[in-house]
């Protein structure tokens, strides 16, 4: 497949790496500022983008680059029709708004806070754990994740998702809290707390606590690559299930579309 790299940063040359690892042929990484970038562009001319998305003949679109431009991207580039994929954290609040656009102009897109598999899997495994923890009055949660000192956003979105799987099945609470408490923390609040340090690529647990122990349910990447990896599947994924029918064109999709294998039994 032919894929073009919106966002030639440190997730983007790993990218690259996944991709051609993979059998696809790079079309085109495009970045303003990244020094090595194959097609600079002024940050925020959108017709720029949208031509050289164009003429490099790309068949897929993977998008990693700020949250302060993703949503900017995302207009242009959906209208093209070609399946993008978008890394770019830090704009979940606005999925509902991108969802319509892309049922309106019969777009392709597909997101995840976090590509890794394993990360998938922790949701699933905290669900069931919250489920059951539930029962059991005399257990708190929490929730806290590490990441290298680059990271523009916080908590991470991988977090936030965490956080919502777990407050989906723990009904002693319904509200996150992720600033500093000025009091005790009420019995509904769930407190999802952030470190920023070094180059750690991405720690996230899950802790639920009482007097007599504590149950910890953990993730550490070991590196970007899984998260470049499950990237570039997600796109193949995407293709071949709008190719056979599975999936529609006009919609924005989340991993459990493109991994069905994380509902089997
Ligand atoms: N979903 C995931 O699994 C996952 C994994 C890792 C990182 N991320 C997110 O992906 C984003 C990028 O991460 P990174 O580590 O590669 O960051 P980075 O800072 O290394 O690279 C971002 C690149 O985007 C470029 N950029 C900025 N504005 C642009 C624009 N308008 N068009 C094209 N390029 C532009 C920057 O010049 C930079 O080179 C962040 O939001 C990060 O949180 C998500």
């Amino acid at each position: 497949m032919k894929i073009a790299l919106v966002g030639y940063g440190k997730m983007g040359h790993m990218l690259e790496q996944s991709a051609v690892a993979f059998g696809h042929s790079v079309v085109a990484t495009i970045d303003p500022f990244a020094p090595d970038a194959g097609i600079k562009i002024p940050s925020g001319d959108s017709r720029a983008l949208a031509d050289a998305v164009v003429s490099s003949g790309a068949e897929g679109i993977i998008e990693f680059t700020h949250p302060s431009s993703v949503m900017e991207n995302i207009k242009v580039l959906l209208p093209l029709k070609i399946p993008m994929v978008v890394g770019t954290t830090g704009w979940n609040e606005k999925k509902q708004e991108v969802a319509s656009l892309a049922q309106e102009c019969g777009g392709t897109i597909m997101t995840t806070a976090n590509f890794s598999i394993g990360v998938a899997i922790l949701y699933k495994i905290v669900e069931e754990a919250s489920r059951l923890v539930n029962n059991f009055s005399e257990y708190d949660a929490a929730i806290w994740e590490m990441h290298h000192n680059q990271k523009a956003d916080s908590p991470s979105g991988t977090a936030l998702e965490i956080a919502n799987h777990l407050l989906s099945e723990f009904k002693r609470k319904d509200s996150i809290v992720t600033d500093e408490f000025k009091e005790r923390p009420k019995p509904n609040q769930l407190h999802v707390s952030s470190t920023r340090c070094g180059s750690v690529p991405g720690t996230h647990k899950v802790f639920f606590d009482c007097e007599a122990d504590t149950i910890e349910i953990s993730h550490t990447a070991r590196s970007r690559h899984g998260l470049a990896n499950g990237a570039v599947h997600a796109l193949e994924n995407l293709c071949a299930m709008l190719k056979s029918g599975e999936l529609s064109a006009g919609a924005l999709y989340g991993m459990n579309d493109v991994f069905p294998q994380l509902f089997k039994a």
